[in-house]
């Protein structure tokens, strides 16, 4: 495997990612510039699946830490001639690329690259910003850092609600992994189709097929995901006409919403809602429950920036 690489979030430890949020309350605090001795240092992004949130953070920390970056443009380069990945990232290497975050729409493909380098004995970091349906580890870092904010510095065991697509979705993985290390006690709720009894075995408490008994559990959190349709239409013979209509039947039973809230007697003073993004708004979550101060919407992307710089610091000094 690379070395010092954050492909998943299953082998980090307590102590990893409290430096993790340590080295992230440095930076955020200090606002630094720039990190001297990183500077010379060359990272690459190679995003072969659509990101607004993940590329752009991971890019402005790079740049904000002092690093050269090299955004790959996927669409005019030699992988569209029919050069193989390992060649491209192997040309990556000799262009001095010291460290490579990459997207991809196959679950596992940041894994299958590292063992790839590692027989080959090329060192090259690697950063999984999402791969397929697998996992995202910066994306379950930043919300875990953000509950963290929010209780004075201290990751406190928490009842979570997780609603949506989990089936499809790469947070949710990282994320059972990262909140069942540090106690929380995790459900989730969903149609079926969403959701799979293979999500017992990570550790989660119960499934749930209806929002309203999930919510008479009384979670702390709420967390939302959005519906994958481009991984759904991978998956099922569903036209996309019929996964629009889709998502309306799916708003009708499992949107979030201020009434619901209320009518279970959340008390919407404590009751805390994340949402990875990119939010379906009244799909996933009312309009309204989105700007409201219940949302960490905005929290989760402010500190995404920072937890990414930590992480690109940290890997580069070799410490992660
Ligand atoms: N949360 C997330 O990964 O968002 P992007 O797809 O915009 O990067």
């Amino acid at each position: 495997m690379a070395s010092s690489s954050l492909l998943s979030t299953k082998t980090l430890s307590k102590a990893k990612v409290y430096e993790i949020f340590a080295q992230t309350d440095f930076l955020l605090e200090k606002n630094l510039d720039s990190i001297p001795e990183l500077k010379s240092n060359t990272v690459a992004t190679l995003f072969s699946e659509e990101s607004t949130r993940t590329k752009s953070s991971f890019q402005l920390a790079a740049r904000q830490l002092g690093l050269n970056v090299l955004d790959l443009d996927l669409k005019n380069s030699s992988l569209k001639k029919g050069e193989s990945l390992l060649d491209t990232v192997k040309t990556l290497i000799s262009l001095q690329v010291k460290l490579l975050i990459i997207r991809e729409k196959f679950s596992g493909a940041a894994s299958s690259l590292a063992s790839l380098l590692s027989k080959e004995n090329l060192e090259l970091k690697l950063i999984n910003a999402g791969d397929g349906q697998n996992e995202h580890p910066s994306q379950a870092l930043l919300d875990l850092y953000t509950l963290y904010r929010q209780n004075n510095k201290k990751i406190k065991a928490k009842q979570v609600l997780i609603v949506g697509d989990c089936k499809h979705s790469r947070v949710v993985r990282s994320h059972l992994y990262l909140l069942k290390l540090f106690g929380f006690q995790v459900t989730l709720v969903g149609p079926p189709n969403f959701l799979s009894e293979k999500f017992l075995e990570l550790g989660v408490e119960s499934l749930f097929y209806d929002l309203r008994k999930a919510l008479d559990t009384k979670p702390d959190l709420i967390m939302l995901l959005r519906i994958q349709k481009e991984r759904q239409r991978q998956t099922t013979t569903q036209t996309p006409s019929q996964t629009n209509s889709d998502l309306e039947e799916y708003a009708k039973y499992f949107c979030l919403t201020k009434k619901l809230l209320l009518e279970k007697k959340f008390d919407l003073e404590k009751i805390r809602i994340l949402h990875p993004g990119p939010v379906n708004r009244n799909i996933e979550l009312s309009a309204e429950l989105v700007e409201s101060s219940c949302s960490l919407i905005n929290s989760q992307v402010k500190n995404g920036l920072y937890l990414r710089m930590a992480i690109l610091k940290l890997l580069l000094e070799n410490r992660l």
